[in-house]
């Protein structure tokens, strides 16, 4: 059975990360959607709400997870017994990031494979921190966010940016 863990922020998921998920689950037998939880930063959605959004949205697949990891990611795809990293890159800016980090996991976890996956060309420049600067300043966010997450998330990051 190969079964990947496909790691990240999510603040906020955006479309980009859901055509990943999409692509990742139909490749895979098991995908597990890991959040990074990590106390010592503020993300502008807490874990609980970048959970609940993640399982929302892969709810009608019954091969897909959604759990929250902090420490390595290594330690977290071993304990899960995964053989597999999955990871967007959108543009050539993202190499020179994706590509250290997959070396380093690679250097920490040998068993370990990166898979990159692209996403569709429209979304190669979204990201989360532009969906959550658009959002907070009260620019509309329609399209970069998936459609049943939207009114959510554009009155979560009206409140954080105090826009009225
Ligand atoms: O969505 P992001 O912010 O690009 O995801 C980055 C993430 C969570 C995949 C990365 O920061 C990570 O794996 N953090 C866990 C710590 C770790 O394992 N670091 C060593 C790899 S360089």
């Amino acid at each position: 059975m190969l079964k990947a863990i496909y790691p990240g922020t999510f603040d906020p998921v955006t479309m980009g990360h859901w055509d990943i998920i999409q692509r990742a689950e139909k490749l895979v037998d098991h995908l597990v959607v890991a959040v990074l939880h990590n106390p010592a930063k503020q993300p502008t959605f807490s874990i609980a709400e970048r959970v609940d959004f993640l399982r929302e949205l892969t709810q009608p697949y019954a091969n897909v997870e959604v759990a929250t990891f902090n420490g390595l990611l290594v330690d977290f795809a071993r304990q899960q017994g995964a053989q597999c990293i999955i990871r967007g890159v959108r543009a050539y800016s993202d190499f020179e990031y994706e590509f250290q980090m997959a070396l380093m996991n690679r250097k920490l976890a040998p068993e370990l494979e990166t898979l990159f996956l692209m996403p569709k060309e429209e979304f190669s420049v979204l990201s989360s921190r532009m969906v959550r600067e658009v959002g907070m300043m009260g620019g509309n966010i329609t399209g970069l966010v998936p459609e049943i997450l939207l009114e959510r998330t554009v009155l979560r990051l009206k409140e954080s940016g105090n826009f009225s």
